[in-house]
């Protein structure tokens, strides 16, 4: 079947269309209902298409005269001398205009020029001939390799599962990495955010948790990249293709270069193929998305441009609505699970922006990196103090998980509370009991860093996976006060406990059987092998 792209190729259509909009004249008044159907698949027509003419272009955001029917809302359109830009239709000001925003740049783009009605709706292939396959918002391939031929092309429009059909298990989705599996696990078929601010290490810890979970899981994954940069898209298309596991997931990007419609769309089309993946082919999808914000910022855009009257901050007044549009469709059902994992950028690193707030509310659970941990070079920048998951209950983690999970967070708020004191007074100052707690914040705070396979590379060490048990496993032995006095260097960038020991002896040939030093001593750690400040 042919993609709704194909249009802009297709001969027959294009010498029909574009002289008979010409003899029309600029003011295209005379009515005309161009006969398309015979030309289209009937599958991907619902609607008779219609053709019109532009009367008004404004960044983005065009307006088509159609002296007949209107093509309804959602329709694509293309534009243009050689009808190649292409917009969806949102909005019917009057009796006989759309108005529409672009998916393309509409630079070229002159009142007076024909437009042609798609028939129908913006569509996603959808088939296994998109695996290993990397597309932009209308089905392009973009790796430069031929267009795949056995797809079939959906509606990206489309509506959630309903109540009914919806499935929820609670059960782990192990990431093999510590601070995420122990202290905020994710879940299978469930939603998770990665917040933070600018650079703190949002997309590191995607690739690592993709570089994690391919290979591992039989399902299919989907990366969608939305007004990031193109850059990473490249590289990650690179990884995926060096690690070899390229022929179980597709990408999909509508980049920072692209118009806010492209950005606002992708998602959708990205969405349409998981949903092909998990209805059709029954299998377990895993949908990565960088970056949810700016897929709001889109349709930001988008509604500013349509001149809408913006909302608190600058947002649109339908935020809420956008998202919970895209956000429901990610669900599991009888069929299959689509396990999401967002990453989603704070502005200005204030977790009360709008934004950030409407994106938590949708998420089963959220990671929040911290500008301080990042800082201080405690990768992954997990806050255990405000990352949390609706998994972390005694019924799903069982007892000691729990019970664990609640002690360091308890630890590490102890610590928390203790920094002022620390810092104006001196360690020295603390009562035992409270530099027996600091000490042992610290070294959970540094078994909890973990070396990336996706940051080797720079970091120049190997990167770990670290399975729960052995991450709990380190947790409760460093509670119990086991590494008291191994030197917290030594638990910095390990993967299991025992690590610590055999760094620990590199350094210190005496540190694990040292005696006793005192806490605040053991407090204070080598600065070799150390995060950038304490
Ligand atoms: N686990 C890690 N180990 C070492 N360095 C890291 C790690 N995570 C992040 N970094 C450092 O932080 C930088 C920024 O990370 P990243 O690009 O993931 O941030 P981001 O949150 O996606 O930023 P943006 O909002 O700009 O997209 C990386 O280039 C790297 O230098
Ligand atoms: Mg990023």
């Amino acid at each position: 079947m042919l993609p709704a792209f194909r249009l802009l190729s297709y001969p027959s259509y294009r010498a029909y269309v574009v002289p008979t909009l010409r003899n029309t004249g600029a003011c295209g008044a005379i009515a005309m209902t161009v006969p398309l159907a015979a030309l289209l698949p009937s599958a991907r027509a619902p609607h008779p298409p219609v053709s019109g003419i532009v009367t008004a272009v404004r960044g983005s955001v065009i307006d088509v005269r159609f002296p007949g029917r209107l093509p309804p809302i959602y329709s694509l359109l293309h534009a243009g001398g050689d009808l190649r830009i292409a917009m969806e239709v949102l909005s019917h000001p009057d009796e006989q205009h759309v108005r529409g925003i672009a998916l393309a740049p509409t630079q070229g783009l002159a009142r007076g020029m024909a437009v042609a009605d798609s028939g129908g709706p913006l569509k996603a292939p959808v088939g296994k001939a998109v695996l290993s396959r990397m597309f932009d918002v209308f089905g392009n391939a973009i790796d430069r390799k031929p267009e795949p031929t056995e797809v079939v092309w959906r509606s990206v429009h489309r509506a959630p599962p309903p109540l009914v059909k919806r499935l929820t298990k609670s059960e782990i989705f192990e990431t093999g990495i510590k601070a995420i599996d122990v202290l905020a696990p994710l879940e299978r078929g469930g939603k998770a955010g990665l917040f933070g601010g600018a650079g703190v290490g949002k997309t590191v810890l995607l690739t690592e948790i993709i570089h994690n979970m391919i290979g591992h899981e039989n399902g299919v994954s989907i990366f969608c990249g939305i007004g990031e940069r193109c850059r990473e898209g490249e590289e990650l298309y690179h990884a995926m293709e060096k690690a070899g596991v390229l022929p179980g997931m597709v990408m999909l990007f509508g980049q920072m270069n692209e118009p806010p419609g492209a950005r606002f769309r992708v998602g959708y089309a990205a969405l349409t193929m998981a949903e092909y993946f998990r209805d059709d082919q029954r299998r377990d999808v895993l949908l990565l998305i960088d970056n949810i914000f700016r897929f709001i910022q889109a349709g930001a855009e988008v509604s500013g441009l349509m001149g809408r009257m913006p909302s608190r901050l600058g947002y649109q007044p339908t935020m809420g609505t956008e998202l919970s549009e895209v956000e429901e469709r990610i669900a599991s059902t009888d069929r299959g699970a689509i396990t999401s994992i967002q990453a989603v950028y704070v502005p200005a690193d204030d977790f009360t922006d709008p934004a950030a707030v409407h994106a938590f509310s949708h998420l089963s659970a959220s990671l929040v990196l911290s500008r301080k941990r990042a800082a201080e070079g405690l990768y992954p920048a997990v806050d255990p103090l405000q990352s949390d998951s609706k998994m972390a209950t005694p019924a799903v983690l069982g007892e000691r998980h729990y019970r664990l999970a609640q002690a360091i967070r308890k630890t590490l708020a102890q610590y928390a509370g203790l920094q002022d004191i620390i810092a104006m007074l001196g360690l020295e100052q603390l009562s035992p009991e409270d530099r027996k707690t600091v000490g042992r914040a610290r070294r959970l705070e540094r078994f909890l860093t973990q070396p990336f396979f996706t940051t080797q590379q720079f970091t120049g060490k190997p990167g770990k996976q670290v399975s729960r048990a052995d991450a709990l496993d380190g947790c409760e032995r460093i509670l119990a006060d086991e590494f008291k006095d191994v030197p917290e260097a030594a638990l910095y960038m390990i993967g299991a406990i025992d690590e610590a020991n055999v760094k620990a002896a590199k350094t210190d040939p005496k540190a694990p059987d040292a005696k006793p030093k005192s806490d605040a001593s053991a407090a204070v750690s080598p600065a070799a092998d150390q995060p950038h400040a304490t």
